[in-house]
């Protein structure tokens, strides 16, 4: 079978794509505007993955992609819940679209009718085994700031929960708070935002939480950079299918290297 040119580089690092089929990445944060949608969309896109956008508010994915749903467009998420069966991706297979990740676009309604975090985690964990046999593809959860139930369960069903992890005095403190609640289950802190030299300070508040909760804290750093707020591509950053921007190159390196070290985390801890 061919390698798909958005995943080239994981054959590179002797990463199988279909090694990840039916795995579970969550990302996931209890503050607001860390990243967490930033970050799952480009991982998706890396890992060849399903996004699954559990957002339900204006800063989702889903619009950040350029999906517009007609108004009081029945949501695939909320159906497939109902009629107990796994919903179907958009912009997969013949549909695919350059730059942007396979996608089960999230919807206005799943803050009132999102499961229990039990029930949650039961249905990602059948969802990504029957996504992953169709489609070989893993699946990346977008989900809502805060412990909701939705994002609970989507922790606890994944085989990796990416936390991007800024250095500020609340974010530090909501992380601290989430990692007390969360802590016991397979997580990575992704330094985002970061200046070049970030405070001793946080650093070590990161590493003490590393040390206390055994949670790692990925190798590479994404910086802050100021033009991304106001970039209105629809495509990834790390899109291979648009000619690569001269000033988005150090960003593009970071998201690989941390693609590659989340593949390898969630292939070393099967
Ligand atoms: N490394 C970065 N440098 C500069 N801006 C960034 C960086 N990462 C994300 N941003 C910007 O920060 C804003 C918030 O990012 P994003 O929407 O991904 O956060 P979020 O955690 O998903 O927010 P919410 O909690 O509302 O869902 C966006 O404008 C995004 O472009
Ligand atoms: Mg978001």
């Amino acid at each position: 079978m061919t390698v798909p040119l958005r995943q080239q580089w994981m054959i590179r690092h002797g990463i199988a794509p279909s090694d990840l089929a039916g795995k579970i990445f969550t990302v996931a944060a209890y503050k607001g505007g860390v990243g967490k949608t930033f970050l799952a969309t480009e991982l998706a896109y890396l890992l060849g993955a399903i996004l699954i956008d559990f957002e339900w508010d204006e800063g989702s994915a889903s619009i950040a992609l350029g999906y517009h749903p007609e108004d009081r467009q029945r949501s695939i998420i909320i159906d497939a819940i109902n009629n107990e069966r796994t919903p179907r991706p958009i912009w997969a297979g013949d549909h695919e679209q350059p730059g942007r990740p396979a996608l089960i676009p999230g919807h206005s309604d799943f803050e009132d009718r999102q499961p229990s975090a039990a029930a949650t985690a039961k249905l990602l964990n059948a969802w990504a085994a029957e996504l992953g046999t169709k489609y070989g593809r893993p699946i990346v959860l977008d989900t809502h700031p805060g412990g909701s139930p939705s994002t609970l369960g989507a922790i606890s069903a994944a085989n990796l929960t990416i936390i991007p992890t800024v250095f500020k005095e609340r974010e530090m403190q909501a992380l601290e708070g989430m990692l007390k609640e969360v802590g016991d289950y397979p997580l990575l802190m992704v330094p985002n935002m970061t200046s070049a030299s970030p405070p001793d300070r946080f650093l070590t508040w990161a590493v003490r939480l590393s040390e206390t909760y055994q949670v790692p804290i990925a190798d590479d750093f994404i910086r802050n950079y100021a033009w991304l707020p106001s970039r209105a591509l629809r495509m990834v950053n790390s899109s291979v299918d648009h000619a690569p921007v001269k000033k988005a190159a150090p960003l593009v390196a970071s998201l690989n290297t941390i693609a590659k070290e989340v593949a390898v985390r969630c292939l070393a801890t099967q």
